[in-house]
């Protein structure tokens, strides 16, 4: 879906999850998101911050999960996904603390592989995800699912791109700043959840957004493999759909 302008696409899909968190809440049922980090859903979350705040969207029922979090990672670092989160979303809704979950950059290294299959675990105890946000990196990644990725890979720690640690730079103050590694969901947790909307706006992601679409799945654009999934949106603006 192409729209003139990001500011368009994020309040519409923002109604859309709102509408879904009411109709799970009217069900007396869970709502489960995951979600991501980034400047592209930024607007997304201010305007469920809007609709909680003006129209009484209640998150009481809404269990999250994002994609990833750098490693190591403290969660009150000006840079930790954590903090990303409150910012933008978490400290302005009644969502309960004990329904949100983000990859932990602290855990011990040795203790990494534990902790990624304790966190899949916890998705498939509320029954899998519901809506799975999406943005998309310069290298084709999902999540921090660097080309490499496979379409069956889990939850793990990866090594990040140097182009991702480059467009990193300078929310690190320096690339040399940019920690190495991260937690991400897999492909293959990602392609798990029952609906899955991809944000990309502006001329910088345009290339990427056509090779996503347009190219063979592969994993040297881990993005590809979205293809294979039977309810993915892929949400433009104008700009970075000027090369499909
Ligand atoms: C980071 C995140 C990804 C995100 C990507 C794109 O690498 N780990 O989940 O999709 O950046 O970021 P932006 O939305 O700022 O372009």
């Amino acid at each position: 879906r192409i729209f003139s302008d990001s500011e368009h696409a994020s309040v519409a899909i923002a109604r859309e999850l709102a509408d879904f968190i009411r109709h799970r809440t009217r069900e007396g049922r869970l709502a489960v998101l995951g979600l991501a980090t980034g400047s592209s859903p930024t607007r997304v979350y201010e305007e469920l911050v809007r609709l909680h705040r003006e129209e009484g969207l209640s998150f009481q029922n809404v269990v999250t999960f994002n994609l990833d979090e750098y490693f190591p990672m403290q969660p009150d670092s000006l840079q930790s996904y954590v903090r990303f989160m409150r910012e933008y979303l978490f400290d302005h809704i009644d969502i309960l603390p004990e329904n949100v979950h983000i990859p932990d950059g602290t855990v011990p290294a040795d203790q990494v592989g534990g902790f990624c299959r304790h966190y899949e675990e916890q998705i498939r105890a509320v029954g899998g995800i519901d809506w799975q946000l999406l943005g998309i990196g310069r290298t084709g990644h999902i999540g921090f699912n660097e080309p490499g990725s496979g379409a069956a890979s889990r939850t793990r720690l990866i090594t990040l791109d140097h182009i991702t640690r480059t467009d990193a730079a300078s929310d690190f103050y320096g690339e040399e700043n940019v920690p190495r590694r991260a937690i991400t969901m897999g492909v293959g947790t990602i392609l798990e959840a029952r609906n899955i909307v991809l944000l990309a706006w502006g001329e910088g992601k345009a290339a990427v957004v056509k090779r996503m679409v347009e190219g063979e799945p592969t994993d040297t654009v881990p993005a590809t493999y979205l293809q294979h999934h039977p309810a993915v949106q892929v949400i433009l603006d104008e700009a970075a759909a000027a090369e499909l």
